[in-house]
């Protein structure tokens, strides 16, 4: 496991790679713990992402789905009302960190984990088992600027800014939360095209332009297709309403609430756009992150 000090450019100062990817000491404690001891059912169904792909729409949109059931979605006490769905969903490294054995049992399946963790350092379990993956990837450009705006808002609070050149720089050397980015999309990508039943490959892009057709997508996904019925209520757009940036940004519990972490659940919405790092990348930039881009994914299939 190697270390890399003094790295100004994330939330923590120290990060730790371990199986070719970095950790915040925090987060690594989970990982590690929840790498040895998850116990997958094949019911169970994880979200994943790279931090600031979406996670916390896609969180949203597969509660909804899911639960649609008990928690009607046009009722107007709604969990999601109520609730950032980073508590309603929350990362199950996170839950790991805060006790090594957690007890799961009163959890009905499908049980709703998320995680940032990369494929290869998933739980044994979660191998074998018939367990289904959503993984949503998004445009490295948008996605670093959009880390480097939710860094910074915290740094803000707790010890002051990192220059973007800074962050960049590290971010194109694969240093950034459970990155290389790279390597952790490209790590799901394979897997979905070897285990298409199990794992779903979505992108925040995609899901901007053609919402209906990607929540269609995850509900058939997840074994709980949308019936005529619903199609004919409306339940599609009913979910992608509540679900929207509009719909949870303006929620109360998120302008002014805060996760059990201490982090302000308004840092999770911003602008919520396509294109946001025309505003805030150079043209140096631009090719730069382009280049490694498309060396990374060359012969992947997989493109931007
Ligand atoms: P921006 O910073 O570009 O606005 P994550 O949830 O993985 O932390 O990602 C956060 C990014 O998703 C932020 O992007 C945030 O604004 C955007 N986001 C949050 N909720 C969203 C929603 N309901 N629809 C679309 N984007 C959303």
């Amino acid at each position: 496991m190697s270390t890399l000090s003094k790295n100004r450019g994330w939330v923590l100062p120290v990060m730790y790679n371990y199986q070719g990817f970095w950790h915040s000491i925090s987060h690594l404690q989970g990982v590690l713990s929840f790498q040895k001891h998850f116990p997958a059912q094949d019911t169970d169904i994880f979200v994943v992402t790279a931090p600031k792909s979406g996670t916390t729409w896609l969180k949203a949109i597969s509660f909804a789905i899911l639960n649609r059931t008990s928690y009607p979605i046009t009722s107007g006490d709604h969990p999601l009302l109520k609730t950032n769905s980073h508590e309603l969903v929350p990362f199950v490294e996170d839950i790991y960190a805060d006790n090594p054995n957690p007890d799961f049992s009163s959890m009905p399946p499908p049980r709703l984990f998320a995680t940032h963790v990369s494929h290869v350092s998933l739980p044994e379990s979660v191998h074998v088992s018939k367990c289904k993956i959503v993984y949503m990837c998004r445009n490295p450009k948008d996605l670093f600027v959009s880390a480097f705006h939710f860094t910074n808002k915290l740094r803000l609070e707790h010890m002051g800014v990192n220059s973007i050149e800074e962050m960049f720089d590290l971010f194109c050397k694969g240093v950034s939360l459970y990155g290389p980015y790279w390597d952790q999309v490209l790590g799901y990508w394979n897997e979905s095209l070897q285990r298409p039943k199990q794992v779903l490959f979505l992108k925040y892009e995609e899901m901007k332009e053609h919402p209906g057709t990607e929540l269609r997508k995850l509900a058939e996904f997840y074994g709980c297709p949308i019936t005529p019925k619903e199609e004919e209520e409306g339940i599609v757009d009913a979910i992608l309403r509540l679900c929207s940036f509009e719909t949870l940004s303006n929620l109360e519990v998120n302008k002014n609430g805060t996760l059990t972490t201490g982090l302000s659940n308004q840092a999770y919405f911003r602008r919520g756009e396509i294109g946001d790092w025309k505003n805030h990348l150079t043209a140096e930039m631009v090719e730069q992150l382009d280049m490694i881009t498309e060396d990374k994914f060359h012969g992947s299939g997989l493109t931007f």
